[in-house]
């Protein structure tokens, strides 16, 4: 069964709005390495690649199910950041606002009983769910610990440690 079209073009701009997240977290980063925080900048970097998989996930999911895609122009991210902490806050209010978006479009496979997709779309679910515990918790620590420099310094040498593991298809 070919996929409705509106689900089609929901899924197709969420591919940019994955894209967007990598493009802001690239900023992220950037901010992070002028601060001289280079485990903050690489944790950044790592959820950079991470983005960048989910739109190829939407991606090959269109192109496995016959929808055309296009890549729209990828927005600037506009954000400045005056202290530490404000990129923290800032990708926790943009991992709710991805779960939003993810949520329309489950909502829109739903109403086109499009079973194939919302399983598709379980998976974003449930990552979205460790997007959120993730940006929390960097916020969480950043507050307990990051006003002392021998807290920040651990802090930053634990988000040096991250490293990327590709996720699968998730079907
Ligand atoms: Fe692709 Fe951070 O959600």
């Amino acid at each position: 069964m070919a996929l409705a079209q509106q689900v089609g073009d929901i899924l197709n701009a969420q591919i940019n709005k994955e894209l967007y997240s990598a493009y802001l977290y690239l900023t992220f980063a950037d901010y992070y390495e002028e601060r001289g925080l280079k485990g903050f900048a690489n944790w950044y970097m790592i959820q950079v690649q991470e983005e960048t998989a989910h739109a190829k996930i939407l991606r090959r999911y269109l192109l496995d199910n016959g929808y055309a895609v296009k890549m729209g122009a990828i927005a600037q991210p506009d954000k400045t950041f005056a202290s530490d902490v404000d990129p923290l806050k800032a990708g926790l209010e943009h991992e709710e606002y991805i779960t939003a978006s993810i949520n329309d479009c489950y909502q829109a496979a739903y109403d086109a009983h499009d079973f194939r997709t919302m399983q598709l779309l379980d998976w974003f679910v449930k990552e979205q769910g460790e997007e959120e515990t993730n940006a929390s918790d960097m916020l969480k620590n950043m507050e307990l610990f990051g006003s002392d420099p021998k807290g920040l310094f651990d802090l930053d040498r634990e988000y040096q440690a991250r490293t990327f593991v590709a996720p699968t298809m998730p079907m």
